[in-house]
């Protein structure tokens, strides 16, 4: 007896059938580049001078400015369920911290390099980073030293921001990270590590690709640095600048970037490609900032999505772009999902 075909009628063609390849959880996972993993994530802290200090920042949802004494107890548990790494924040409270020069950032017993030692010596695997920039520091707010006309000098600026970091890397930061947007700063401090003998033990963080706007708002709340007068835009990047963005980057690299990152994240996403194109052997990072995190949770306040839900969206897209590395205030919160499951 013979058996008739089965004959299959479609109306587009054979490469028009996509469900099937995505119709299982597990199969929708695979159709990502890179998924999100607890080892991506760098978790923001921000530490102030005050030694028992512990406020939650009104504009930055269940963020805390954090005294020195307060850390451990804050991280022992998120190191449990698997955190990897930190970015540390100084936040000067003292009335005579701040000066033209940013004189407190590498004051030795300051809140950043006694943060680097203590967390060094309670959690000798946790990962590292401080940022390095002047605008916590400065009396004016802005991120480098002044010519007296208010605009940057780069030269003094250069200067000064590569004695930070490598005192920051000296204190035991495994990773350096300038934000301040100087020209020259990532040569400058890539020679200070070499003359100093600890190039080999330090990763080199570029903040390349930093934009100016209006998203950064909730984070010079909890920094304290808002400008005293004018704005950054003469040194972080116009949001229209791809082609900046992208000289900057090569221009990084050149300089001796080990990682390149873009920031804010999910409104540069065409420039965290680039970043990932440029830098096709460099891992790129970036950066979900205060404004990106404050908005997702005032959308999800106002009933607009579910805020778990939009988290993942937007990590996966900044993942997406090409970024495997993300800067996240979710940290704590994808510390806990990724171990449920989404
Ligand atoms: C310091 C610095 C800023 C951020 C990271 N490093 C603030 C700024 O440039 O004004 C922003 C991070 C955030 O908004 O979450 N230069
Ligand atoms: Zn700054």
């Amino acid at each position: 007896a013979s058996t008739a075909a089965t004959s299959v009628s479609i109306s587009g063609s054979i490469s028009s059938q996509l469900h099937g390849g995505y119709s299982h959880p597990l199969a929708r996972q695979w159709q990502a580049e890179r998924q999100l993993t607890k080892s991506m994530l760098i978790y923001p802290l921000f530490i102030t001078d005050n030694p028992d200090e512990e406020t939650l920042i009104p504009s930055l949802p269940g963020q805390k400015r954090l005294g020195i004494n307060k850390l451990v107890p804050l991280l022992t548990p998120l190191i449990a369920k698997g955190l990897k790494s930190v970015i540390l924040f100084g936040v000067p409270l003292a009335p005579t911290a701040k000066d033209a020069l940013g004189t407190a950032a590498d004051d030795p017993l300051g809140p950043v390099i006694s943060g680097l030692r203590l967390l060094r010596r309670a959690f000798p695997q946790l990962f590292l980073v401080a940022d390095v920039c002047l605008c916590e520091y400065t009396s004016h707010g802005h991120c480098g030293i002044l010519h007296d006309d208010g605009s940057l000098n780069n030269t003094l600026s250069v200067d000064r921001i590569s004695d930070v970091a490598l005192a920051y890397a000296e204190a035991g930061a495994h990773c350096v990270a300038p934000s301040d947007m100087n020209d020259g700063r990532i040569r400058a401090i890539k020679l200070k590590l070499i003359e100093s003998g600890i190039a080999h033990r330090v990763v080199l963080m570029s903040y390349s690709a930093k934009f100016s706007g209006c998203l950064y708002g909730p984070f010079r709340d909890a920094a304290g640095s808002v400008p005293s007068f004018g704005d950054r835009r003469c040194y972080q990047l116009p949001p229209g600048g791809r082609g900046l963005a992208r000289r900057a980057i090569k221009r990084d690299i050149e300089e001796g970037a080990d990682i390149i990152m873009v920031k804010p994240a999910s409104q540069y996403l065409d420039i965290i490609s680039d970043a990932k194109d440029i830098g096709k052997d460099l891992p790129v990072a970036a950066y979900q900032v205060s404004g990106e995190f404050a908005m997702i949770h005032a959308a999800a306040k106002a009933g607009v999505f579910d805020l778990k839900t939009m988290a993942f969206e937007s990590t996966e897209g900044i993942l997406r772009a090409g970024a495997s590395i993300v800067v996240s205030y979710f940290t704590p919160e994808f510390l806990e999902w990724l171990d449920t499951g989404i």
